[in-house]
C-alpha cells in the first residue's frame, strides 16, 4: 500500500461516501438530514466461500477456545473432526460427549501428528505449547491453526516461520478480529483516506469479574490421575502439582502471557492489518497487580506505549493499549485510529467514522468550485458530509471466527494465502511480549519491525 496522500485520498474517501450514500437507498434505513447526521451502512460478504472436498481434522488443547475454534472450524463445508487431545480427562471425556464416541483421543500430541488421516490441527493449547506444536504439526505435513499469541516467548517465533516455509503448509494465526467485516471496513476507509494521515492510535479492556480476570472454576477431580503434569511441564520449569498452575494457566508467565499476550495481541493484528503496518519499533510498558492479589505473576493493569516508525505504508504514529481488570464501570474494549481529517472506532462489527466539520474535508473542492463562479456566489451555502457515519454488519452475519476459518481452509483446499501466517503472526505476537519484557525488565525495549529482531 502507498503512503497516504491527503488530498487525492480525500477525493477517493468522498467518492466512496457517495457511493455508499447511493446504496443506502435501497439497502439502508433512511438518514438523518441535520448536519450532525449519522449515517449507516451495512457490512456484508459479496460472495460466501466454496467447499471442494474433505478437510480431516484434530484439535490439540481441547480447553475454552479450542473448542470455539473446533465448533466454528465444523460449519465449514466438508470439515470433519477425527481426533482430539488434551491432557485433562475431563476435557476428552467432554469432547467424546459433544462429537460421538468414535472419535480418537489422546494425551499426545504426536500421535496425532502421527496419522495420515489427518489434514490440518488446530492448536488451542496454552501459549507455552504453540511453538512445540506448531512447528512439529508443520514439519510432519499438517496445516495448522495455532491460537494467538503465536509464540510464549519473542525468541521462538523464527522457528514457526521456518517450519511454515519448509513445509510448504498452511498456517494461520487465531487473531480472528482481523477477518471480520469490521476490519475490512476500516482497513478500507483508512485507505481511502477517510481519517487523513494516522496520528495516534489507542485501545483498551476493561473487565471487572473474577473469570474476567482469569480465576477460573477448578474442576473438583483435578489431580495428577485426571491430568498429565509432568506432560505440561516437560518444555518449562519443573514443580510439583498445582491445579492452579494448570487450569488458571495464563496467571504464571512459564505458561502465560499476561494480558498483553492475551489481550493487547488482538489489536496489534487488527492494526497492523488495517494499516499494513509491520509494527513498532519502540516499547514501553508500565502498571502492577493492583487486586486480583492470588499469587498471580503478572500485572492486572497494564499501560503500554509504542511508537510506530515512518514505513512505506504509513507516517510514523503512536500507539497506547491498556488493560484494567480492576474497572468499577463495568468494562469495554475498543480500537480508536485517530488521524489529522476524522478518527474510526474499529470493531469485529462494526466501524464508527467521525469527522471533525470545522475542518471542512470538502474544503479543496470548494476551493476549485468557487474559482469556476461568479464572486458573487461565493457566499453560496456549502454541502456538508456526514459528521458521522457507523458501518454494520448485516444480521445473520457469521462472525470475524468464521471468516477466519473459512479463510484457513480455503489456504488448506487451495493454497491460497492466508490473513495471519506465520509471519504476520510473529509481528502482531512480537510487541504484545515486548510490552511485557519491558514492564518486567523495567525499561524501553526496542523492536526492529522489518528484520523482526530485539536489539
Ligand atoms: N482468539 C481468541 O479470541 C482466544 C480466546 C481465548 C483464548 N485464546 C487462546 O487459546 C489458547 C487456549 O486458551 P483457553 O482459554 O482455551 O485455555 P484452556 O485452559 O481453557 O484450554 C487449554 C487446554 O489445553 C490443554 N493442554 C495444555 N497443555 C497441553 C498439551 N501440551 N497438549 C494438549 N493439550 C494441552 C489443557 O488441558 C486445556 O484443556 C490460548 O493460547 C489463548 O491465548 C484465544
Amino acid at each position: 500500500m502507498k503512503q497516504t496522500n491527503p488530498t487525492s485520498s480525500r477525493r477517493n474517501f468522498v467518492k466512496k461516501m457517495a457511493a455508499g450514500a447511493a446504496l443506502l437507498t435501497t439497502a439502508g434505513p433512511s438518514v438523518l438530514s441535520a448536519q450532525n447526521e449519522i449515517r449507516q451502512y451495512w457490512l456484508a460478504r459479496d460472495k460466501p466461500y466454496s467447499a471442494n472436498d474433505n478437510i480431516q481434522i484434530a484439535l490439540i488443547g481441547a480447553g475454552g477456545m479450542g473448542t470455539e475454534d473446533t465448533k466454528t472450524a465444523l460449519q465449514i463445508p466438508g470439515v470433519r473432526l477425527i481426533a482430539a487431545c488434551d491432557l485433562y480427562q475431563g476435557r476428552l471425556d467432554e469432547a467424546k460427549n459433544r462429537w460421538g464416541a468414535d472419535l480418537i483421543t489422546t494425551r499426545d500430541y504426536r500421535e496425532i501428528l502421527n496419522r495420515p488421516d489427518i489434514d490440518a490441527v488446530i492448536i488451542g493449547t496454552p501459549d507455552h505449547w504453540h511453538k512445540q506444536i506448531s512447528v512439529d504439526a508443520l514439519l510432519k505435513g499438517k496445516s495448522a491453526y495455532c491460537e494467538k499469541p503465536m509464540v510464549h516467548d519473542v525468541s521462538e517465533g523464527p522457528a514457526v516461520i521456518a517450519a511454515q516455509q519448509k513445509s510448504g503448509k498452511t498456517f494461520q494465526v487465531g487473531s480472528q478480529g482481523m477477518s471480520s467485516l469490521g476490519n475490512e471496513k476500516a482497513k478500507e476507509l483508512y485507505e481511502s483516506g477517510a481519517i487523513g494521515q494516522l496520528i495516534y492510535a489507542e485501545g483498551f479492556w476493561a473487565r471487572n469479574s473474577p473469570t474476567g480476570a482469569w480465576q477460573y472454576a477448578i474442576p473438583k477431580d483435578a489431580s495428577p490421575e485426571t491430568v498429565d503434569w509432568d506432560r505440561y511441564l516437560s518444555n518449562t520449569t519443573k514443580r510439583g502439582f498445582d491445579p492452579l498452575r494448570f487450569f488458571r494457566w495464563r496467571n504464571y508467565r512459564d505458561y502465560g502471557t499476561g494480558v498483553s499476550g492475551d489481550l493487547f495481541v488482538h489489536l496489534f493484528s487488527s492494526l497492523h492489518f488495517i494499516t499494513s503496518s509491520m509494527g513498532p519499533n519502540k516499547v514501553m510498558a508500565t502498571g502492577g497487580l493492583r487486586y486480583w492479589k492470588d499469587g498471580r505473576e503478572v500485572p492486572d493493569v497494564l499501560l503500554g506505549m509504542f511508537d510506530y516508525p515512518e514505513a512505506k505504508a504509513h507516517p510514523a504514529f503512536n500507539l497506547s493499549l491498556r488493560v484494567n481488570f480492576v474497572d468499577g464501570t463495568s468494562g469495554n474494549t475498543y480500537l480508536r485510529m485517530v488521524g489529522s481529517e476524522g478518527a474510526m472506532d474499529v470493531t469485529w462489527d462494526d466501524v464508527y467514522l467521525r469527522k471533525n466539520l470545522t475542518t471542512d474535508p470538502m474544503d479543496a473542492f470548494m476551493a476549485e468550485k468557487s474559482n469556476e463562479l461568479d464572486k458573487a456566489l461565493s457566499s453560496r451555502k456549502r454541502m456538508l458530509p456526514p459528521a458521522e457515519a457507523h458501518f454494520k454488519v448485516e444480521d445473520g452475519y457469521k462472525g470475524a471466527h468464521y471468516d477466519h476459518f473459512a479463510n484457513f481452509f480455503n489456504g488448506v483446499r487451495n493454497g491460497t494465502q492466508v490473513a495471519e501466517d506465520a509471519v504476520f503472526g510473529y509481528r502482531a505476537a512480537a510487541p504484545a511480549l515486548l510490552c511485557n519484557d519491558s514492564y518486567f525488565e523495567e525499561k524501553t525495549v526496542r523492536w526492529d519491525p522489518v528484520n523482526m529482531k530485539r536489539l
